[in-house]
């Protein structure tokens, strides 16, 4: 059994932030680290995620997952190793899945911690393209969506976690054509350069309306929309009778303090006899063991490329997770807790 230290770091959300959060609404704060208890590992936090979903938790509302608590720390997906265990199963040394984030040190119930291999992927994929948002990613297409060969499918925050795998599984999959959008040039170029998409476009150069009628003349089948706002709106018009809608997420609107201007044209869905649908990620965990099998094959022969940003250091958590929301990552944005 390595040593417990005496005290870890853990991030707790000290209030309410009202529109974009600031760095005054977070502490982060030494605690003493205890020993596991029974049916518990200690996990040593090597990479922990920040998802826009976090966002939402710091609200103080009813919602699919219970809001942060002040003074509390705050908790999500991380990748750790086990440095005592009191659990079946689990042995000092194992790295585990689990969602005891934002703290150095987690104390995780065993039946709670998923065993991942870093023989078979690095261990920061198991946080996103073979994770959460890669999940997100093949049941929001496949399975939401029904997306099938031939389908002309459009994506929003395209070189995000999510996007980027979309815009790829659909290429795979044997799309017409995938469009993407992004916030900037480079982010663009990437779209086009190394993942394949067909057309891609900078949403901060013009009308969002405008460049996707450009990027696909011939409509859209599959709208996956990240963004919401004048996104979807845009997507409703360039949408084929019967297209679907993946509604995955609508960060557009996750600081906003006053209702969205858009959309206008919600009204397009009974004359195009539109499908539109919600999901969430953990409603699909059927599909894990197929999208590991599928998506790990083409992670591992190349097909399918994916980029990481990583922060380091805990003390730069915070400033990761507001980064991600301003765009500042490409792929899914981590943060690796250790030098
Ligand atoms: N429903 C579910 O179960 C589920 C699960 C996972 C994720 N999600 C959702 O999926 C979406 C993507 O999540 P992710 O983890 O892959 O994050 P991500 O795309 O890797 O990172 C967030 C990205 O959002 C973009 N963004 C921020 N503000 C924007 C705005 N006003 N307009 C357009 N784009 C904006 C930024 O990229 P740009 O530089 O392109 O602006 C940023 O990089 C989010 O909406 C999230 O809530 C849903």
């Amino acid at each position: 059994m390595s040593a417990i230290p005496a005290t870890g770091r853990e991030w707790h959300l000290v209030a309410r932030p009202q529109g974009w959060p600031k760095p005054e609404d977070f502490a982060l704060r030494e605690v003493p680290v205890a020993e596991p208890g029974p049916g518990q590992v200690l996990v040593r936090n090597l990479y922990m995620s920040v998802d826009p979903y976090m966002r939402g938790r710091m609200n103080d509302v009813k919602s699919y997952v219970p809001p942060f608590q002040l003074d509390q720390p705050m908790d999500g997906g991380a990748v750790g190793k086990v440095i005592a265990s009191n659990a079946d199963g689990l042995a000092v040394g194992d790295h585990v899945l689990h969602s005891g984030g934002w703290r150095e040190y987690a104390a995780v119930d065993g039946k709670r911690a998923v065993k991942v291999d870093p023989r078979v992927a690095p261990l920061t994929a198991y946080l996103g393209v073979l994770g959460m948002t890669g999940l997100t990613a093949y049941s929001g297409l496949l399975e939401v969506a029904s997306f099938k060969e031939g389908d002309a499918v459009f994506v929003s925050g395209a070189a995000g976690a999510v996007g980027s795998e979309v815009g790829q599984i659909a290429k795979l999959k044997g799309a017409s054509r995938v469009i993407g959008s992004a916030g900037s040039d480079e982010k663009v170029r990437l779209l086009l350069d190394e993942y394949g998409f067909d057309a891609a476009f900078n949403y901060k150069n013009g009308p969002v309306a405008e460049q996707l009628k450009e990027a696909a003349p011939d409509g859209i089948d599959v709208y996956f929309d990240n963004v919401g706002g004048d996104h979807l709106e845009a997507a409703l018009s360039s949408l084929k009778v019967h297209g679907r809608i993946t509604v995955c997420g609508m960060i557009a609107q996750y600081n906003a303090t006053e209702p969205p201007a858009a959309p206008r044209n919600l009204a397009l869905l009974i004359g195009k006899r539109l499908r539109m649908q919600g999901m969430l990620v953990s409603d699909h965990n059927h599909l894990q063991p197929q999208f590991f099998e599928e998506v790990g094959a083409w992670v591992r022969e190349g097909k399918l490329h994916y980029r990481e940003t990583v922060v380091k250091g805990v003390d730069n958590a915070v400033d990761a997770f507001l980064g991600m929301l301003r765009g500042e990552n490409i792929g899914k944005m981590i943060v690796a807790l250790e030098d």
